[in-house]
């Protein structure tokens, strides 16, 4: 277990005798979801997904990396909600890992977007990943027939299906229909894993293969956690003391979360995060409303709302004990600015004195927090965080007594919106 849980600041909400309380409830949670007698149960493939995710797997995405590498300049990942959040995040976390530029597009239907993006990557060698775990939502379809129509215009038939690779369900939705008729390489997306619980499924393996990411790395990660999260005893299992509390904040009416994080590179897990927490457990009226900062800079915007409005939050730092780059600050003879107090440190010293600052001050303001610290931005750190969150909201939704797997509310927009384009 590399990630640490720091809960002190939760001293004055909660108790020791609060989390006593709450504890056979979360043993519930947990045999509920570990012998499938819970809510949802038929989408709890996520669970040992790592485990069962086989070298030989994992061998064959990485030769198709190779290939694809050698005849494209980049990637455009095609795909919205959890067929885009969690690669996005991923390539940010592991940025300086990455080999080959990823664009995106299908995440919104911004025509200004789409038409910068060709005209950007119009002389470049690319390749298309379309994925779609439905294979029938209206952005990625859009998007796809738009890039597609753009890329015959570059290539011929032949070429085009070396370009294009589908993810999609194995048997059912348009785009697998599209991709049996057209050829095309695609890979299945496992039918018991939620978009949302998708990221280390081929949603998320293959773009960020191709990318030059070292997935065999985030999936041990992952099988890691899979063992250190799987405890039952609340008293060694982080993910489990972090679900417990956020359960128990709620109930003293602590109904927002805030994730903030220090750290740009982690600026997109809190995308990634806020999709997984508010799909799983905003349902059936109930629901913490997961919202995020990025620190220090939304320090000057948000800053004095979490230290002295409304005292219904919340807040879950997530932090790096290394942040991969010293950047040294240098000393300056006039010091007219006063900062020779700092001179000669890295400036991520200075970052983590703003964050005990503000941990502090929003404590002492009223807002319960707690810390998430990774040790560093790798891919196996990665693995262990996505596991660790999966696992918390899982437990959460059920101590909520919410199905965490279903979203049956994102259809209701859809409807409308297909009979305002009169769409069968
Ligand atoms: O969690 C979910 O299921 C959704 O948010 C989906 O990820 C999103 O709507 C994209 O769906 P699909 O992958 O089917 O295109």
């Amino acid at each position: 277990m590399k990630i640490k849980f720091d809960q002190k600041n939760l001293e004055g909400f909660l108790s020791i005798k609060d989390f006593e309380g709450v504890q056979p409830a979360v043993d519930k949670a947990h045999h509920d979801l570990l012998k499938k007698t819970g809510k949802g149960s038929d989408y709890t493939g996520w669970l040992d997904l790592p485990e069962k995710t086989t070298d030989s797997t994992l061998d064959e995405i990485l030769g198709l990396a190779r290939t694809v590498r050698e005849h494209s300049d980049c990637l455009i990942g095609i795909g919205i909600g959890g067929s885009y959040v969690g690669i996005r995040a991923s390539l940010e976390f592991l940025i300086s890992d990455q080999k080959m530029p990823v664009y995106y597009a299908g995440h919104n239907l911004s025509a200004g977007y789409l038409y910068h993006l060709m005209e950007q990557l119009k002389d470049k060698r690319i390749t298309v990943v379309v994925i779609s775990k439905s294979g029938t939502t209206t952005e990625p379809a859009l998007a796809f027939r738009i890039i597609k129509n753009f890329m015959e215009e570059k290539y011929s038939p032949a070429e085009l299906k070396k370009r294009i690779i589908t993810i999609t369900d194995a048997e059912k939705g348009a785009l697998r229909s599209i991709t049996k008729k057209e050829g095309y390489q695609s890979f299945s997306i496992n039918n018991d894993v939620g978009g949302r619980f998708s990221v280390l499924t081929p949603v998320g393996l293959v773009p960020l293969a191709l990318a030059g990411i070292d997935i065999k790395s985030l999936i041990q990660g992952a099988r890691q956690a899979a063992v250190d999260y799987g405890v039952m005893d609340m008293g060694k299992n982080p993910a489990y003391q972090y679900a417990a509390a956020r359960y128990l904040l709620y109930q003293r009416g602590k109904v927002i979360e805030v994730l903030s994080t220090f750290y740009q590179r982690l600026s997109f897990v809190e995308e990634w995060w806020k999709q997984l927490f508010g799909e799983s457990e905003g349902k059936d009226g109930k629901g913490i409303f997961p919202t995020s900062l990025s620190f220090t800079t939304d320090l000057h915007s948000m800053g004095q709302l979490l230290q002295e409005g409304e005292r219904n939050m919340f807040e879950t730092f997530l932090m790096a004990e290394n942040s991969g780059h010293e950047v040294i600050i240098p000393s300056d003879d006039a010091n007219l600015d006063n900062f020779n107090c700092v001179a000669g440190k890295d400036l991520d010293f200075v970052n983590k004195q703003a964050y005990k600052a503000t941990a502090m001050a929003h404590y002492e303001g009223g807002v319960p927090n707690m810390t998430i610290t990774i040790p560093c931005f790798d891919a196996g750190t990665l693995g262990e965080l996505y596991y660790f969150f999966e696992k918390a909201v899982a437990i959460t939704g059920y101590l909520l007594e919410v199905n965490p797997f279903n979203q049956p509310g994102v259809e209701a927009y859809k409807k409308k919106m297909f009979a305002l384009l009169g769409r069968k």
